[in-house]
């Protein structure tokens, strides 16, 4: 199987999973990116079987809507069975990186309010250890010289993603070079730098379940 074989097996994984447990009042929390777009599609078919959803970015609710698939704020409905997001790289204990296409603060806090965080993924995401793909770390505009030189300190190099605005009005900085051997250590430490809004590391809350598309098959991960 190609890559976008393998994201579309690790959706359809996805949804071979949750759709027994579905029932008329389940609100699902949806993430951001192709293999997330790949689930919406699929769960489409789905929709009579569960209330409604509640979305990580203004693009996944546009294609849910799209669809007919009704899409809540979160504060309606802050009790999600599912939240189901792909991932920018993944290690073995499920601490992922994430926030490749900028929705990274939305994803986490949506994924906070769910009882089973499900990643599905391609095998290119699989690592020993994250750092490869540059950490993608939301910032308050007026912030940005000021955390970038905190974050140079961790031995890593910001670069500000240009032209790029998240959906909560704030800059991208994706850090390079950093080599996380402590995912939770450095989610703190960086969360903790003033104007930093959150990172893209998610392992103080890590995927509970790891559906990775692989050449040969879907292989599932469990915490
Ligand atoms: C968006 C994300 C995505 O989950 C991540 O970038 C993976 O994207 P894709 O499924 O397109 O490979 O974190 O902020």
């Amino acid at each position: 199987m190609n890559q976008d074989d393998q994201k579309r097996a690790s959706a359809q994984a996805a949804i071979d999973l949750i759709v027994p447990d579905l029932t008329p009042d389940t609100v699902l929390g949806i993430g951001t990116g192709s293999t997330a777009d790949l689930f919406i599609d699929l769960l489409a078919e789905h929709q009579d079987k569960f209330y409604g959803t509640v979305s990580s970015s203004k693009a996944s609710a546009d294609r849910l809507t799209k669809h007919g698939i009704k899409v809540f704020d979160l504060n309606q409905y802050s009790h999600l069975g599912f939240y189901i997001d792909g991932a920018d790289e993944t290690t073995p204990e499920l601490a992922l990186i994430k926030g490749g296409g900028g929705a990274l603060t939305r994803e986490k806090i949506v994924a906070a309010c769910a009882e089973k965080f499900i990643c599905i993924a391609d095998e290119s995401k699989w690592v020993n250890t994250l750092g490869n793909f540059p950490l993608p770390v939301e910032v308050i505009p007026m912030a940005k010289t000021y955390v970038a030189e905190q974050l140079e300190r961790l031995g890593g190099t910001p670069k500000h993603r240009e032209g790029f605005v998240t959906d909560n009005g704030n800059i991208i900085l994706d850090v390079h070079g950093l080599t996380i051997t402590d995912p939770v250590a450095i989610e703190q430490h960086t969360n903790h730098i003033v104007g930093v809004v959150t990172n893209g590391i998610f392992a103080q809350r890590p995927a509970d379940v790891l559906l990775l598309g692989t050449s040969t098959g879907v292989v599932t991960y469990t915490r």
